[in-house]
């Protein structure tokens, strides 16, 4: 089957990565993908936004399937141009319908499904330009710590949590007023604060029909001990230890079958991933957000963890036939742990040789890429995250261990990385 992969990160190496290891896959495009993707199928350039030249490259490659990794083309509506085509129509498409993918797209949107689903969630209001009054007196008698969402994407910088009232009415106007998040920032979700420990959820749906892939817990913040800006993630843990089976349980109850059933009644079409980010309150689990792709780091943990054949998957959600599907799992446990670049999450250097790839690792681990690219032959840093080294071990200081010695073989002008992933399940 031909398969198109669309994305360039870490996430997209993990799913190059197992998509290659298919009995179904010959061959894999991955566009743009990096230098990691590129060991496992064929690079393409192609612009995620431009519609016009994927669907082209499918009609003249005969691509049979697609798989989105990242948010944007989705919530753009890539799915429906490609239902809306006849020539493309017919592709196996893994991503949600521009309607479904506003679950990421629009935090009002999320809100307001999850309330009419009755969906744990935190208690809000959403405000505009036209309703600012209501929203600055809202916000007046609200409790401490406040919760502001930019309505739309914003890059993961959107959320921002105020400590005092002053600072939540100024952060209130730069968004509405000032446009600071641009047209995402039109809309704002205002939102209670919950106090809690967070985990990553992952669903793979047909729509009707779901499976529980493995869960994850990603590590946001750049310094040891969750210190410092938040980045796109350091790291990542699964499984995650405070995941019992009975919170697991209360998460399928509460929130992923009303969130199947919610988006049947709505008659929203969902074929793809749905990303929950929950988080336990004394025990009991609420939706922080909904994201319609996989997270990334988390992917490089769950994806290696998954046993069954992921094209054989994707072919039983795009016929709805999730129902005849048992999820198979590696019991280990799998960390992984991000090398950035210097000055990440601020502004950072690229094109550093890459040194120590072709070191012969450990069988239990695999070297994921996120930014880099081949130049003159040589493997080079094109990303403030460069790449994860992600290990298995029976235990999460043994995984970490694994992690650490590959690191220490790899270098780069600028490499950090944090040693403290897992920390608190030691
Ligand atoms: P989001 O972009 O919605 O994932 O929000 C980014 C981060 O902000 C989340 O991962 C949480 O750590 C935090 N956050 C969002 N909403 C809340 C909330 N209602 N209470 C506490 N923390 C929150
Ligand atoms: N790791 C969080 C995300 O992918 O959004």
């Amino acid at each position: 089957m031909n398969i198109l992969l669309l994305g360039s990160g870490g996430r997209e190496h993990a799913l190059a990565w197992k998509l290659n290891q298919s009995v179904w896959t010959n061959p894999l495009y991955i566009a743009p993908g990096n230098a990691g993707t590129a060991q496992c199928g064929i690079n393409v350039n192609l612009d995620l936004n431009d519609f016009d030249a994927i669907g082209k490259f499918c009609e003249d490659k005969k691509v049979e399937m697609v798989v989105v990794g990242p948010e944007e083309p989705l919530v753009k509506g890539l799915g429906d141009y490609f239902k809306s085509k006849p020539s493309l129509s017919k592709i196996f498409f893994i991503g949600p319908s521009k309607e479904a993918a506003q679950l990421e797209g629009s935090k009002a949107f999320a809100k307001s499904f999850m309330q009419r689903h009755n969906i744990p969630t935190a208690a809000y209001k959403e405000f505009t330009i036209e309703t600012y009054k209501e929203g600055v007196a809202y916000l007046q008698q609200h409790a401490l710590p406040i919760v502001l969402k930019a309505d739309g994407l914003a890059a993961g910088k959107g959320v921002v949590i105020c400590q005092n009232h002053v600072e939540a009415m100024a952060e209130f106007e730069l968004m509405i007023q000032q446009s600071k998040f641009g047209d995402a920032g039109k809309k704002v979700v205002v939102e209670e604060f919950l106090e809690g420990i967070e985990l990553s959820v992952f669903v793979l749906t047909d729509g009707k029909n779901y499976l529980l892939l493995p869960e994850a817990k990603d590590y946001k913040r750049i310094g040891e001990g969750d210190t410092g800006p938040n980045t796109g993630g350091m790291g990542a843990v699964s499984p995650v230890p405070f995941a019992t089976h009975s919170f697991m349980y209360a998460v399928e109850e509460e929130i992923i079958k009303p969130t199947i059933e919610g988006l049947q009644k709505d008659n929203i079409d969902y074929r793809g991933f749905i990303f929950i980010g929950v988080i336990s309150v004394n025990g009991k689990p609420f939706v922080i957000e909904y994201n319609c792709r996989l997270g990334d780091p988390e992917t490089e943990v769950i994806i290696p963890r998954l046993e069954n054949d992921i094209v054989g998957l994707f072919i039983s959600v795009c016929n709805q036939e999730l129902d005849t599907v048992k999820i198979k799992v590696d019991p280990r446990t799998a960390i992984t742990i991000v090398a950035v670049s210097r000055a990440y999450p601020g502004s950072y250097e690229k094109g550093y040789v890459i040194d120590g790839l072709d070191y012969k690792f450990d069988n239990d681990s695999i070297v994921f890429h996120s930014g880099t690219i081949e130049k003159d032959k040589q493997i080079v840093t094109n990303g403030g995250r460069v790449l994860c080294v992600t290990s298995f071990a029976d235990t999460v200081y043994e995984a970490t261990e694994k992690s650490k010695d590959v690191l220490d073989l790899i270098d780069y002008d600028g490499i950090y990385y944090r040693r403290d992933i897992g920390y608190e399940f030691l």
